[in-house]
């Protein structure tokens, strides 16, 4: 690879500053430009974030020809007009989790961006990290032996300010927000679609989103995966995988610390053994990296964009389920 990767970044929100900050030390990527539907909001974080261009909408991002690859991180519901948008205009696309909130908007993403010739890839970094690669491996090697069990947790507690998570007609709640990641690890892990979903849920008396959810799914593999996600609660963080001969668990699965990261084996009559990533890098510089080695044909995508379709089809059924009355 020789040329740097030049970054517009969609949107000036919690995450887009992240991804920003944690750019300056890319080695592939560099900050080119912001977009927001404000200008001075944009100016505001391109000083903030060292960025040379501001715009003061998207569209003007797409068209600045100083961009190669653009950053979408809107609001859930607000990224398949984005994303369609720059792929149009010529741009590779990093799209933040989840890529589409209908299976249909994630196979017209996918189609746009195999039909313009450019790179698409859904923002989930954890995917990236070299822990989820180990866990994968372990897998692999069937050290746990047949995989029967998937329980995986994400819970979180947001305070009473009003935030796009508790916002019913962005598709807040625990589900769209951090039940993707669950859905995605439980994917991964059984190799598998699902057959069968079963959810139960509260919804917030005033967010109408949900607040608690739990949710199982079968795999036609006999694989069942339990997870449960929350925007109310103190915290709760993990994931676990339980085979015929021992299992496999992640005290953080979703945001691996990036010096040293620990899974812990657990294998049927002998002591557990903690297998360690060391220096596996930070997870926002791995997706950046990652992603302009894709573009550049240097490597596959460790997570093609056409795997978004099958956390959409479970989202947006438990989606409709939940808010169908
Ligand atoms: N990978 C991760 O670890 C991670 C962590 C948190 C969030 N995320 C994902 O990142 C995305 C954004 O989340 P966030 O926490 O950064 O949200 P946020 O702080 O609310 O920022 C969202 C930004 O999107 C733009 N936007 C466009 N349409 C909007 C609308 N209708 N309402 C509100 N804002 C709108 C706004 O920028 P302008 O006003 O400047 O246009 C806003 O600043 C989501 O998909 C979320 O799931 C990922």
């Amino acid at each position: 690879m020789t040329e740097k990767i030049r970054w517009g970044i969609i949107g000036t929100g919690m995450i887009a500053r992240t991804f920003a900050k944690n750019l300056t030390d890319s080695t592939y990527g560099v900050k080119q430009a912001v977009g927001s539907r404000d200008l001075t909001k944009a100016q505001a974080f391109a000083t903030e974030n060292g960025i040379a261009k501001a715009h003061g909408s998207y569209e003007a991002l797409y068209g600045d020809p100083t961009v190669d690859a653009v950053y979408v991180a809107t609001p859930h519901p607000c990224h398949h007009q984005p994303v369609m948008a720059a792929l149009a205009a010529g741009k590779h696309v990093l799209c933040e989790k989840p890529l589409g909130v209908t299976e249909r908007e994630c196979r017209e993403m996918v189609a746009a961006a195999n039909e313009a010739g450019m790179t698409l890839l859904e923002a989930f970094m954890y995917r990236v990290h070299p822990q989820t690669q180990l866990i994968q491996q372990v897998l692999g090697e069937g050290r746990i032996g047949r995989v029967c069990t998937i329980r995986s947790s994400f819970c979180y507690g947001l305070g009473d300010a009003y935030n796009v998570r508790t916002d019913l007609s962005l598709r807040g709640g625990g589900l769209y927000d951090v039940g993707c990641y669950c859905i995605n690890f439980s994917r991964m892990a059984a190799g598998r679609e699902p057959d069968d979903i079963t959810a139960v849920w509260t919804l917030g008396e005033e967010t109408r989103v949900d607040e608690n959810l739990a949710a199982a799914l079968h795999f036609p593999n006999g694989i069942v995966a339990l997870f449960d996600v929350g925007v109310r609660s103190a915290g709760g963080v993990s994931a676990e995988i339980l085979g015929t001969d021992g299992s496999l668990f992640i005290p953080k699965p979703w945001s691996p610390n990036s010096k040293h990261a620990e899974i812990e084996l657990r294998l049927k009559g002998k002591p557990a053994e903690m297998l360690t990533v060391k220096d596996g890098g930070v997870s926002f510089q791995l997706e950046a990296d990652h992603f302009a080695q894709v573009v550049a044909g240097d490597c596959e995508p460790l997570i093609p964009a056409t795997n978004a379709i099958g956390n959409a089809v479970v989202m947006d059924k438990i989606w409709h389920r939940m808010h169908s009355g």
